[in-house]
């Protein structure tokens, strides 16, 4: 039986950073879903039809992580045809074995509602903007103004809203280090293995 880890939480909270984390430590394997709708958004045209045929390589451009891919990913990932094409996908890559980790908003709640570990992890507002300005060298305030409406986009679509699951672990990393973060991520799988 192979092991699924859901990751969930707004922009740049730290999720994808206690994923990999997660993900080398147990052999598991990992998935940015964040990189399907980012990679839909950067394909252009029709959504729908982007979605259907996303292939591994769209997933590698290196254009995917600038706060306007990250926008039109939110833009995109708010159509409910999109998020089914997605579906599949996303699942049978969770059930791999050993086990697998999956990042993104909606990984506990719809995509895989039985996983072994949900988390939701989050972090003020500033300290998300901060690094995730750090990380792809943007602007601090442009890019805590795009992290605002990106969360308020995906909280606020019916299709499969960023909120936590009834039996998430919420994690809030604003005063943790990384590795902070990532003990008390790897302590919640230890305990469920
Ligand atoms: O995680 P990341 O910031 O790369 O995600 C980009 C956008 O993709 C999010 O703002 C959200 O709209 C969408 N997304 C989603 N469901 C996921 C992962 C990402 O709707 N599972």
């Amino acid at each position: 039986m192979s092991f699924t880890i859901a990751i969930d939480g707004p922009a740049a909270s730290g999720k994808g950073t206690i994923a990999r984390a997660i993900a080398r430590r147990f052999g598991f394997h990992h998935l940015d879903t964040g990189l399907l709708y980012r990679a839909v958004g950067a394909r252009g045209g029709d959504p729908v039809a982007a979605a259907r045929a996303l292939t591994g390589a769209d997933l590698t451009r290196d254009d995917l992580r600038s706060n306007e891919a990250g926008q039109a990913a939110s833009r995109v990932a708010a159509i409910p045809e999109v998020r089914d094409a997605l579906t599949d996908f996303q699942r049978r890559f969770a059930a791999q074995e050993p086990g697998a980790v999956l990042d993104g908003r909606d990984i506990g709640t719809v995509i895989c509602p039985d996983a072994d570990l949900k988390l939701y992890v989050i972090a003020s507002d500033e300290v998300r903007a901060q690094r995730r300005a750090a990380e792809i060298g943007a602007d601090p305030a442009a890019t805590l103004a795009a992290l605002r409406e990106r969360d308020a986009r995906d909280s606020a679509r019916s299709a499969a809203p960023l909120r936590p699951a009834a039996d998430a672990v919420i994690l809030d990393t604003t005063e943790m280090s990384v590795t902070d973060a990532v003990t008390r991520a790897i302590a919640e799988v230890r305990a469920r293995l």
